[in-house]
Parts: structure tokens; C-alpha cells; sequence
């Protein structure tokens, strides 16, 4: 592993408040990533914004009678709410919106104009008759052309994931005005992905670390054929096209939204003070980027934003690109930010701590396959896993050495074999739970992590130190030192999942600085450290049936 990591986070779009299928798909994961990494001791640059252009915002400021500025001036402060409240720790989340994110994306643009990639075509497009506006993207629904699903977008099918240009779709609609759009020929930009089919084949069969799914979807389209897509719309929200002549269009917005990982890192660079700090995350090999998706978006990242990076040239590829399943809802139902259904973060944030919803949300994760989330699942996990085998465990060792030891930490003179068995898995712990934060396998990590608490739990249950204390003190100094040395390795381990209560935890331990500083090992707690009062981590919530609602 290098020790670099550029983090990458789909952007959401700045016209809905964030849900927990979006915080357990791209948020959560990334930054659990992120937080590990850094304590792995590796320069992290974690980055992401709204999104703030395109169809999705324009509709909602139609529907709305605001304007789209309006709109994301509404949202983005929520989105930001909840990164600070959930501990997503971005190093810089910004917004499509910036002088500096225009002018990133208008040279990009006029790169690839420049290498031939990019060329001009006249086609026929939707047109609202009865509005008297050409109809991009998301103003059209229609029947998907591939699946049959009778509500496809005019930019891509939610039914089955696929891309689509609104002239495909059967029995198309205007959003506008419901009136059957007809076809009016207008000039548009094209993106020549047909030049990178060959190339993109190429890279992708050298990427065994990826996602098997991700893998298929990609390979798949790439061996359908690759056709040459517009990039810009005859709309007048969006970055400017910096040709003369185009004043009246805008570049389309997913071409300016995946370039924001670029902008953004750049962003980042010159708030640092150091404006080429960007340069190693882009352009040095060894770096990896991850871009943290949900499984929309994949032919976004691993097709289209490729093929302009390698038309661009110089600049890093992604190394992978985790994409993740969806979450469903108990009663059976896709959440979907486009028809706004679901359970909001700041809705669920203001019921349950973040750990709680961290830790649940990444017992759900959906890695392989769609998962569900039910709010009487959390409160089991809250009461029955995290506190039963992970912060009771803590709180009563520390209580019984403020009880038996004053709350100092109790010299071991000569360990028996079961503490030395505990500590080495101890030990052991931070390659096995650090394999599995490496290859992006998040809810094996904490399943690994929670294996020690387990073991932890045992050693202290068969020793029994409030037994032990009456007739043997140095053998109950030694159970009670050496589960807190366990409880030590777990507050690590558990950090990039549960950063706020083993921050907390790091404290009472009575140990200086962060867990950051730290890093990713085991170290003991030194005896006649001085323990801060026990106090739970986490509270048990009431179950509704108890609560009798
Ligand atoms: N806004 C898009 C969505 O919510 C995601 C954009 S990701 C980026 O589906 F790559 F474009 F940044
Ligand atoms: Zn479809």
C-alpha cells in the first residue's frame, strides 16, 4: 500500500436532504476508509460537494418557483450539517458552484477539444412544443428501451442502470407540460468514447482487486460497444461551454460533476497554501484513488470519467471503485432520492447518537447485495451487540479498577498463558481487521473487530476478577490490566467506525492526544496510568413494544 490515498465521494445532488441509503452506500464507507488510513499514518485527501447543476435541480426550482441557486442554497447547509454530525470527515467538501470548479471544468473541456476528443453534431432532439424549450435529460419519461420499465428518466433507467440518451425512450413524455415532445435539430458536443473502448477494455481486465459487480457491469457495456455521448444541453443552468457560439447551451452535468474530484482536490490544494499540493493525489503512480458510489453511478466512474481522464492525460486513474448495492426499507421499498421516499440522516440523527447509527448502518452495508434497514434492528443492535459485547465490556473494567485499584492501572508481573493468548490476538487483530478496511470489506472489518471483544468478554467471564479480587489481588490486577490493554487495541480498531465514542473512551483512559496519534497498533495502557471515571458509552434504548408505543 502506498502512502497516499486520494478518497473520493459521489456528489450529492443539492436538491433533496441525505438519507440513509446514500450515508450506508458512498458516505459511511468512504469515511470509514479514510479514517483508517489515517491512522495507518498515510496522507488521506478526502474530498467531495454538491452537485449542483443538471435536470435534478432545475426541476425541483421549476416545481418549487425558486430559482436553482435558491435550491442549493437551501440544501447544501444540510448536507453539511449532517457530515458534521454524522463525523463524516471530508477535508474538503465544496460545491460545483465555485470560479474555481468552472474553470477546472472549462479546461478539461477545452483539453480534450483540443486532442480530438471531442466534436461537434447535429442531431434531432425532444422538444416541448407547448413550452417551446428543448427537453433534456430528466423533463423526459418514457419507456426504457432496454427493460421496459415504464418510468425511465430520460437520462438513465432506475430499473435496470442503464445510461440512456432521452431520444430512446419509447412513448416519451415532457415533464413540462405532459404533451408528447417532438424532434428539432440543435448542435451539440460530443464526448468520443468510442476512441477509449480498447484502452478501457485493457485497463479494466487489470483490476482483479475490483467488486466482482462492478467488474461485470463495467466489462459489459464496454463489450456492448461504446457510443459517443453529448456533453452539453441546450439548457441555461450549468457551466458555461467556453466556445463562442454556444452561449445559449451548458455543459451537461455529469461531465462537470465527475471533473469536481479534480477541482475540489484542487480547491483543497490552494486553501493548504500550498496550490501544488493536488499534484501527488493526481499525478504520481503510486497514489490510489477510491471512488465511494452506489451502483447508479458506476458507469459514471468507471467508463465515462476514465476515459476523460485518459484523454486528458497525465493524470491517475481509479484504482477502484467500491460500489455498493442498495438499502431497502423494511416495508419492501427502494429508496430513492429522485422520487424523495425515505428515511432522512438529520431525521435519524436527532433520535440516535452516530455511533449507534454508524455502527448499525455498517452491519447493513450493502457489499454484495441489497440490505435492509429497519429502525427496530438498529435499536437490537444498539442494545444486544454494541453495548452487550463492546461498551459493557469497557465500562465494567474500568468501574472495577476505580472499585479494587483507585482507578490506577495495576502493574502484571508475570502474565499467565490466558493473558498472554489474549494479547497476542490483540496484536494479531490490527492485520486482520486492517486486511479487510483495505480491500473496502467494511462490515467483515467490524465483524473481525468485534471477534476480540468477544474474546475479551470470555477471558474476563472465566477469570472473574470481582471473585478473584477477595482471595488473589494479583491475579484480578492482571485480568483487569490486560482486558483494558484489550480494550485499548478495540478503541483502535473500532475508531474508524465509531470515532466519537472511542475519542471519548481515549480520554477516560486517561491517555494524551487523539487516537489518531496513536496509529494503527497495539499498544498497552501503562500501569499507574490514571483511569477517569467509568462511564457508559452508549445507552440502551427502550425497544418500542417496551416503551409501549
Ligand atoms: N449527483 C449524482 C447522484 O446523486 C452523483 C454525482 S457523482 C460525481 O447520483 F461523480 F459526479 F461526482
Ligand atoms: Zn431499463
Amino acid at each position: 500500500m502506498p502512502d497516499r490515498v486520494l478518497v473520493c465521494v459521489a456528489w450529492p445532488y443539492a436538491n433533496y436532504l441525505l438519507h440513509v441509503g446514500q450515508a450506508a452506500g458512498a458516505y459511511l464507507p468512504a469515511d470509514i476508509f479514510a479514517r483508517y488510513q489515517r491512522l495507518r499514518g498515510r496522507d488521506v485527501l478526502m474530498v467531495s460537494g454538491s452537485d449542483c447543476h443538471g435536470t435534478p435541480i432545475t426541476v425541483t426550482a421549476d416545481r418549487e418557483g425558486i430559482t436553482p441557486r435558491e435550491v442549493v442554497d437551501r440544501y447544501h447547509p444540510k448536507i453539511l450539517e449532517v457530515w458534521e454530525r454524522f463525523g463524516i470527515s471530508f477535508d474538503l467538501y465544496t460545491s460545483t458552484l465555485t470560479e474555481n470548479h468552472y474553470a477546472v471544468t472549462q479546461d478539461v473541456f477545452l483539453r480534450l477539444l483540443e486532442q480530438g476528443y471531442l466534436y461537434r453534431r447535429t442531431d434531432e432532439y425532444l422538444f416541448d412544443p407547448e413550452v417551446g424549450r428543448f427537453l433534456p435529460d430528466r423533463y423526459v419519461e418514457g419507456t426504457c428501451p432496454s427493460c421496459g420499465f415504464t418510468e425511465a428518466r430520460g437520462d438513465q433507467c432506475d430499473n435496470c442502470g442503464k445510461t440512456l440518451d432521452a431520444t430512446e425512450l419509447r412513448d416519451p413524455r415532457s415533464k413540462l407540460s405532459g404533451a408528447r415532445p417532438v424532434l428539432r435539430p440543435s448542435e451539440h458536443f460530443f464526448l468520443k468514447l468510442s476512441a477509449f473502448e480498447e484502452p478501457l477494455k485493457e485497463w479494466v481486465g487489470r483490476q482483479p482487486h475490483w467488486r466482482r459487480n462492478v467488474q461485470n457491469f463495467t466489462l459489459g457495456m464496454l463489450n456492448e460497444g461504446l457510443k459517443d455521448r453529448a456533453i452539453t444541453r441546450d439548457i441555461s443552468w450549468g457551466v458555461p461551454v467556453p466556445v463562442p457560439g454556444y452561449e445559449d447551451k451548458r455543459i451537461y452535468v455529469w461531465f462537470d460533476a465527475v471533473i469536481g474530484y479534480l477541482s475540489a482536490s484542487k480547491e483543497w490544494a490552494a486553501a493548504s497554501g500550498d496550490p501544488e499540493a493536488w499534484r501527488p493525489f493526481w499525478q504520481d503512480g503510486a497514489t490510489r484513488s477510491y471512488y465511494f458510489i452506489g451502483k447508479d453511478n458506476i458507469p459514471f466512474h468507471t467508463i465515462i470519467w476514465p476515459a476523460m481522464l485518459l484523454g486528458y492525460g497525465g493524470l491517475n486513474l481509479p484504482y477502484d471503485v467500491p460500489a455498493n448495492q442498495y438499502v431497502n426499507f423494511a416495508a419492501g421499498q427502494k429508496q430513492s432520492k429522485s422520487k424523495g421516499t425515505g428515511t432522512w440522516m438529520l431525521d435519524l440523527l436527532d433520535q440516535y447518537d452516530a455511533d449507534v447509527i454508524r455502527f448499525y448502518l455498517t452491519t447493513i452495508m450493502p457489499e454484495s447485495n441489497d440490505s435492509v434497514f429497519s429502525e427496530d434492528e438498529l435499536i437490537r443492535a444498539n442494545n444486544d451487540v454494541l453495548i452487550a459485547t463492546w461498551g459493557n465490556l469497557a465500562n465494567r473494567v474500568i468501574s472495577m479498577i476505580h472499585r479494587n485499584f483507585e482507578g490506577v492501572v495495576p502493574a502484571v508481573e508475570r502474565p499467565s498463558p490466558e493473558s498472554t493468548a489474549l494479547l497476542a490476538e490483540c496484536e494479531a487483530m490490527f492485520d486482520a481487521v486492517g486486511d479487510e478496511f483495505e480491500r473496502c470489506h467494511f462490515r467483515g472489518g467490524l465483524q473481525t473487530a468485534l471477534q476480540l471483544a468477544q474474546s475479551a468478554n470470555k477471558y474476563l467471564d472465566e477469570r472473574a476478577p470481582w471473585k478473584a479480587v477477595k482471595e488473589d489481588r494479583g491475579h484480578a490486577a492482571e485480568t483487569l490490566a490486560t482486558a483494558l490493554d484489550a480494550i485499548n487495541a478495540l478503541k483502535v480498531l473500532l475508531h474508524p467506525v465509531l470515532p466519537f465514542s472511542t475519542e471519548r473512551l481515549h480520554g477516560d483512559l486517561g491517555l494524551p492526544g487523539t487516537v489518531r496519534d496513536g496509529g494503527w497498533r497495539f499498544a498497552r495502557v501503562a500501569p499507574g496510568t490514571q483511569l477517569q471515571p467509568a462511564r457508559p458509552l452508549y445507552t440502551k434504548i427502550e425497544t418500542r413494544e417496551a416503551a409501549g408505543t
